[in-house]
C-alpha cells in the first residue's frame, strides 16, 4: 500500500461479492464514509466488512495466538505497546535504544486483522509468522473466526473505556480524519447515532458486554480490562497481563524495575513524542499523532452536557442491567 494513501474507508475497492451482500444489509450514514451496514448484528465500513469476511473465512487460529481487542477509541494504541513490550521483552529488552516502539508506531508492530492484514483483499501469509502470534481486531465477539471462538486454546485481552470518553475520543479523531470539504462532524447528530448504536464497530455496549460475558465464563480464555483501571493502578494490570499472557515478571525482573521500564516506554507522554509518533504515517493512511489526544479520564466533562451525559449512562445501566458490568 502506498504510504501517501489517505483513510478512506471505502467501498470503490469491494469484490463483487461483497457488493453484492452489502446490497442486502441495513445501511446508515457513516462517520467517514457515506455509509456503513450493519452485519451480524453491528456497523461496520464497506472495506472493513470484506476483510473481516475474508478474516472469517481464511484466518486459522493457534493456541498461542493472542488477540487484543478493543472498541475504537478504548486506548488500543496503549494496550498495543504494553502487550508488545511486554511479550518480546526477551529479544527486544525494554532499555535498549533500539527497541522498536522507539521507531514504529504500535499500530505497526501489532496489525489489526479487518484494517490491515486482510484489509484491500489481502490474504496474508500468517501461517508463516512464528508464535506466539499477536493480533488485533475491533471485531464484535459474534464475527471473530470459528477457530478463534472455539477450535483453539487462545487467548483475548479485552479492553474497554467507559463510553463518554470513547465518544468523544471517536468524535475527535473522525473529524481529524475527515477532509477539509467534508468539515467536523456535528457532535449532537453523531451523539444520537451513537447512542442509536450506529457507530463503527457498534453499538458500543454490546461490544462489551459480549467480552465482558466470555471473560465470565471463560477467564482463561478472556481477560477483561478498563482503560480507567489501567491508568489507575496501571503496575497492577501490567502484571495482571503477564500471568494472564504466561509470561509473569520474575523475582529478579521486579527487583530491576521492569514494570517500571515497560509503563514508561508506553505511557502517553513519551509514545506521543517520539519522532515517529509525531510525523509518521501508517499504511492503512491515518496520521500516527492521531492515536494520541490527551489520554485522560474524564475529558467527556469538556464536550457533553449533563443531559448527553445522563442519557448515556442511562443506556448503559439498561444494557448491562444484571450483568455485573458497570461503566460509568
Ligand atoms: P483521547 O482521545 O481521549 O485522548 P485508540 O488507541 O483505541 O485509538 O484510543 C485512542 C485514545 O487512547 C485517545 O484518547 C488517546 O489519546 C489515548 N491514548 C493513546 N495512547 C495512550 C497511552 N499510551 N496511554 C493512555 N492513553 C493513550
Amino acid at each position: 500500500m502506498s504510504p501517501e494513501k489517505t483513510p478512506k474507508y471505502l467501498e470503490e475497492s469491494l469484490g463483487s461479492e461483497v457488493k453484492e451482500l452489502i446490497s442486502t444489509l441495513p445501511k446508515q450514514n457513516g462517520w467517514l464514509a457515506s455509509h456503513i451496514y450493519q452485519y451480524q448484528g453491528f456497523w461496520h465500513a464497506a472495506s472493513h466488512l470484506q476483510a473481516l469476511i475474508s478474516c472469517q473465512n481464511h484466518f486459522q487460529a493457534r493456541d498461542s495466538d493472542v488477540f487484543l481487542i478493543t472498541t475504537p477509541k478504548s486506548g488500543t494504541t496503549w494496550l498495543k505497546a504494553l502487550i508488545f513490550a511486554l511479550m518480546n521483552r526477551k529479544q527486544n529488552p525494554i532499555s535498549s535504544p533500539t527497541h522498536p516502539l522507539l521507531t514504529n508506531n504500535p499500530h505497526d508492530l501489532v496489525p489489526f486483522l479487518e484494517i490491515h492484514l486482510y484489509a484491500d483483499n489481502q490474504k496474508p501469509d500468517i501461517a508463516s509468522l512464528p508464535s506466539p502470534r499477536l493480533f488485533a481486531t475491533h471485531m464484535p465477539y459474534v464475527s471473530l473466526p470459528e477457530s478463534v471462538k472455539n477450535g483453539s486454546r487462545c487467548k483475548l485481552v479485552y479492553l474497554c473505556r467507559n463510553p463518554k470518553d470513547t465518544f468523544v475520543s471517536l468524535w475527535h479523531f473522525t473529524n481529524k480524519l475527515r477532509t477539509p470539504e467534508m468539515g467536523a462532524n456535528d457532535i449532537r447528530e453523531v451523539f444520537n447515532r451513537f447512542c442509536d448504536g450506529v457507530s463503527l464497530f457498534g453499538p458500543f455496549w454490546d461490544h462489551v458486554l459480549a467480552y465482558w460475558e466470555v471473560s465470565r465464563e471463560r477467564p482463561g480464555c478472556a481477560l477483561f480490562l478498563k482503560y480507567e483501571e489501567i491508568k489507575a493502578r496501571p503496575g497492577v494490570h501490567l502484571r495482571q497481563l503477564a500471568e494472564f499472557l504466561d509470561c509473569p515478571f520474575s523475582a529478579e525482573e521486579e527487583e530491576s524495575g521492569m514494570v517500571e521500564r515497560i509503563l514508561k516506554l508506553c505511557s502517553f507522554d513519551h509514545l506521543r513524542g517520539l519522532g515517529v509518533n509525531k510525523n509518521g504515517k501508517l499504511s492503512s493512511g491515518e496520521e500516527n499523532n492521531a492515536f494520541f489526544r490527551r489520554g485522560e479520564v474524564g475529558d467527556w466533562n469538556n464536550y457533553l452536557t449533563a443531559e448527553m451525559a445522563e442519557r448515556i449512562d442511562r443506556i448503559g445501566r439498561e444494557k448491562f442491567h444484571g450483568s455485573g458490568l458497570e461503566l460509568l
